[in-house]
């Protein structure tokens, strides 16, 4: 099995070299790397299965390990300064999978574990388009989610359908029923999310917790600190603002965006996540190796409890809605969706049962939630910067209450049409 060396610095590079020469067992050294980029592109070749790497190796972080996987190479980190279980805990959330100390004790199974973890989850280039829940995996070994948390991600077609306006309604309207909540923007054509709320110091919450959690830093602990705190009703809603500007998406690379929603997880008992309208990527392509923009979309849908989608209720609005109940359904069959036709009014002329009928010809819908068109009230919240919740009473308010109560399970759903509830398991 060959085995690339990154030693960095440090000065166990010739005792390895000389034990895995030595050991035989099937492990040998292919190449020592004389950094990272060495490394990295040796590893690209697709002939190695396992790196061995000094934990201080200059720029080894999430990203890079996430990239060695998919190439198929496993990586065990020499902790020189036995560093104890704060080093061994930032290796593994960097996605190294093993660790062994300075005297090199048990480098060979650590290296063989390595190699065959890797090659379950990515193959070398070339060798077939893992699937987007295995390129997903938690790269992080200890990496899981919080027991009970349920992760809604609101999504929907092109044309803002009011997918922020409903996000951010629901996620303030759970917190005010004293649910710990965490609301994060991760739409990858630019945040909303912040604007909706009055988060006006242009801080990125997203890109700060993607830069901790490249680092191996990023927990609950540190997202917490990240999020902003909104709401001064007494339910305060915790708030992971999106991206500044729309092109600044490169920098939430892909394992560290599923650290996020980990983290997420592990800090509120309900993640609702503002995600992009486009689900197109080359997730299917084996060549394929560069960054994909809707990764940020697709890998929160892939781990969606349930996707609210919303459509706009005009001509145009449904059309586009129906496209996207077949679109979302290819990504994520076994999905839970519930749907809500938003901004509807007495002008556009159709019944509720004929826009439930059409989108029963899609999908089998938890339940299908009409929001009326309600300028005022939505105007009154977006100028205030508040939520809402927040905003004082309005017809919109009431009628995203109700699709909160559908989330929450509070009430009996479907309002006269009791519907079969989808028995959904989570893609992964
Ligand atoms: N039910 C509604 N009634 C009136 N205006 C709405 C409603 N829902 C959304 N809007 C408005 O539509 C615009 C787009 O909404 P937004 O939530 O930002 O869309 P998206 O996130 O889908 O791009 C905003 O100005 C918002 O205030
Ligand atoms: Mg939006």
């Amino acid at each position: 099995m060959p085995v690339l060396v990154a030693a960095g610095s440090a000065t166990w590079e010739s005792s390895a070299v000389e034990r895995l020469g030595r050991r035989g067992g099937g492990v040998a050294v292919h190449k020592r790397c004389v950094d990272l980029t060495d490394l990295v592109a040796s590893a690209s070749t697709g002939l190695a299965r396992a790196a061995l790497v000094d934990a201080g190796l200059p720029g080894l972080d999430a990203d890079t390990v996430s990239v060695l996987a998919r190439s198929g190479v496993g990586v065990v980190a020499v902790d020189t300064a036995d560093g104890g279980a704060a080093v061994r805990d930032r290796l593994h959330r960097l996605g190294v999978r093993g660790i062994v100390g300075p005297d090199l004790g048990g480098v060979d199974d650590a290296l063989r574990d390595a190699a065959a973890s890797a090659g379950a989850g990515a193959g070398p280039p070339g060798g077939g388009g893992a699937p987007i829940e295995e390129v997903f995996e938690p790269s992080g070994v200890a990496a899981g989610r919080g027991a009970a948390a349920r992760l809604v991600v609101v999504w929907g077609p092109a044309g803002a359908p009011g997918r922020t306006t409903l996000a951010v309604g629901l996620a303030a309207e759970i917190a005010h029923r004293d649910r710990s909540v965490l609301l994060l923007d991760a739409d990858p054509y630019g945040g909303a999310v912040a604007q909706h709320l009055g988060v006006l110091d242009g801080a990125s919450g997203l890109l700060a917790a993607a830069r901790a959690a490249n680092a191996g830093e990023l927990d609950a602990t540190r997202l917490a600190a990240l999020a902003r705190c909104v709401g001064s009703d007494g339910s305060p809603l915790r708030v992971l603002t999106g991206l500044p500007r729309p092109d600044r998406w490169l920098e939430v690379r892909p394992a560290t965006y599923d650290d996020v929603l980990d983290a997420a997880a592990t800090l509120a008992d309900w993640v609702l996540v503002d995600v992009g309208f486009s689900l197109e990527g080359d997730q299917d392509d084996p060549f394929a190796t560069g960054p994909q923009r809707n990764l940020m979309t697709t890998a929160a849908l892939a781990r969606a409890d349930e996707v609210v989608v919303v459509g706009a209720a005009d001509p145009v609005g449904l059309s586009r809605l129906a496209r996207g109940l077949v679109d979302l359904h290819d990504l994520r069959p076994d999905a839970a969706v519930r749907v809500v036709v938003n901004r509807t009014r007495a002008s556009l002329g159709w019944s509720e049962s004929e826009i439930h009928g059409m989108v029963e010809g899609f999908v089998r819908p938890r339940d299908v939630h009409f929001v009326p068109d309600d300028r005022a009230g939505a105007d009154r919240a977006l100028m205030a910067g508040r939520s809402l919740v927040e905003a004082g009473d309005s017809t919109l308010r009431r009628a995203v209450a109700a699709v909160a109560d559908g989330v929450l399970g509070e009430r009996p759903e479907g309002g006269g049409r009791r519907l079969r509830r989808r028995t959904a398991g989570r893609a992964r």
